[in-house]
């Protein structure tokens, strides 16, 4: 059976969002004491990684899907469940030997992620952590993206 983790209504009350977003934070600021950027996932990253950004006072960088970014772009192509589909950041977006943390709402199998980190690593810059809401576990997506820890606020088997 397919059961949604559905966002929605953590984001529709704004205590729970700002209570989530406090965790967030807090997680950021003591296991990191310096972060260059968050860098958030196209579509649903772009949900919470600029908030944390603000919240961290640093700056948000967008990874985004195919054909959407203006000027010179780099990209990594990823294997979806049926095909292939492409991330892109803009090529003067980091520089080299900056720290990131890439944000997104979900890790699932681990595919957008990881695809996500070789992206950062084209660039030469670092990924401090992969950071999520919900993290399905039994799908293993963390395997995927060793050495670069994970981090989420809610896990699902
Ligand atoms: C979903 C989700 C994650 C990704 C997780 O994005 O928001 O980005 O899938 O799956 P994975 O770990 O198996 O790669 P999706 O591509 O559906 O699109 P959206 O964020 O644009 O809604
Ligand atoms: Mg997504």
């Amino acid at each position: 059976s397919f059961i949604c983790r559905d966002i929605t209504p953590l984001l529709k009350d704004p205590i729970a969002f700002g209570a989530m977003i406090d965790i967030w934070e807090d997680h950021l600021k003591t296991r990191y004491s310096m972060v260059d950027y968050i860098a958030g996932l196209d579509a649903r990253g772009f949900l919470f990684g600029p908030v944390l950004a603000q919240r961290l006072g640093i700056g948000f960088v967008l990874i985004r899907k195919k054909g959407k970014l203006p000027g010179p772009t780099k990209s990594v192509s990823y294997a979806l469940e049926y095909g292939q589909a492409e991330l892109e950041i803009q090529s003067d977006a980091l520089k080299p030997g900056e720290k990131v943390i890439l944000v997104d709402d979900l890790l699932a199998t681990g595919g957008t992620m990881r695809a996500a980190c070789e992206l950062i690593e084209k660039m030469k810059a670092d990924v401090l952590e992969c950071s999520v809401v919900i993290e399905l576990k039994s799908l293993q997506g963390a395997e995927k993206l060793k050495p670069v820890p994970v981090y989420s606020l809610l896990q699902y088997n």
